[in-house]
């Protein structure tokens, strides 16, 4: 107890804050058995209406498990965001999605078809279909805008140039930077840059968009303009996105629906009126930015006083 006393804590308050926590896991444990209960994951039945289906998929790294036993839904035509804290597996997931990995177990469905199951042939056909904004997706520095936007065109169709100078420029304009086509990404903001990525992962119309953090680094007005466009194109494209963010606040304005995962599982859901209403410790300590909660701010370590004494393992 010293220790504690001489950082100005007294014995109460510690007592205090142990029965509030005691409580408080209490109510979280509870109120996820009543989201569960009363919001299933995913349908019963497999829905046409949903383009992406994640059925009980689990993965691992090597030694280290990542998602166990995650299933979500992404129904046609909706801005779906995933959440939770870093490392937590949103990247590994989109990565599932789009057939870079496959799972250890589960199924993962992307327009009706076992991604897991499909051999490089099926993949390259569904990766046409598919938009992706990388989360450190630079775009090829040595390039102009217009040739970023360009590329996928010239590499995946027999478009003639005359039309892809239409398209790319259409892209361009999409984003509001016609007018930047000539420059390259040295001479482009952040921001910018985001924007041109963007026209980049849209140039061959996508079913499915996915964004990785696509907030990230971006000043509060750029951030707007990034979450409209994300959610006027879709719109726009007749698409469906997924945008894998920290950014509660400008997803909360933009999105249909949010899925919160923590321990490899999806713990929260529901739309931006349900998760802004919610009591959910979790769900709170994100939606307040808090750094005191349930997210742990460590990754998973042995005792800290085992690594500074140099006890061996
Ligand atoms: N190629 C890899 N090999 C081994 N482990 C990996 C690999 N990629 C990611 N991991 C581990 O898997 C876990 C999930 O990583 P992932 O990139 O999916 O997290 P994330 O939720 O996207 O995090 P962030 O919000 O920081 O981007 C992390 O613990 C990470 O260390
Ligand atoms: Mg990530």
């Amino acid at each position: 107890m010293p220790r504690i006393i001489a950082q100005g804590i007294s014995p109460d308050r510690v007592r205090v804050r142990a029965a509030r926590r005691v409580v408080r896991d209490r109510r979280n444990r509870v109120e996820s058995r009543v989201s569960r209960q009363a919001k299933p994951a995913l349908p019963a039945r497999p829905s046409p209406e949903n383009v992406v289906e994640v059925d009980n998929v689990s993965f691992a790294y090597d030694a280290r498990q990542v998602l166990s036993g995650i299933s979500l839904a992404i129904p046609r035509g909706r801005v779906v965001a995933i959440m939770g804290g870093s490392g937590c597996g949103k990247t590994t997931l989109l990565r599932l999605i789009g057939g870079a990995l496959r799972p250890t177990s589960g199924e993962v469905r992307v327009f009706g078809d076992s991604v897991g199951a499909m051999n490089q042939e099926e993949l390259y056909a569904l990766r046409r279909k598919l938009g992706m904004l990388f989360q450190f997706g630079a775009l090829f520095t040595d390039m102009s805008s217009y040739d970023n936007v360009a590329f996928q065109m010239r590499e995946h169709t027999d478009l003639p140039e005359d039309l892809i100078r239409d398209l790319v420029l259409m892209k361009l304009h999409a984003v509001g930077l016609r007018g930047a086509a000539h420059l390259h990404p040295a001479e482009l903001s952040g921001g910018m840059a985001r924007r041109v990525a963007l026209a980049r992962a849209i140039a061959l119309d996508p079913q499915l968009m996915m964004y990785d953090e696509p907030f990230a680094g971006l000043d509060p007005i750029s951030l707007s303009v990034i979450g409209q466009l994300i959610r006027r194109l879709n719109d726009a494209l007749g698409a469906t996105s997924i945008v894998v963010t920290h950014d509660v606040m400008e997803s909360l304005k933009i999105v249909d629906y949010i899925y919160f995962i923590s321990d490899g599982r999806i713990i929260a859901q529901g739309t931006p009126d349900e998760i802004r209403a919610s009591n959910m410790p979790f769900v709170h300590q994100f939606v307040h930015g808090e750094i005191d909660g349930p997210v742990a701010f460590h990754y998973p370590a042995r005792a800290y006083r085992d690594d500074m004494l140099g006890v061996q393992p």
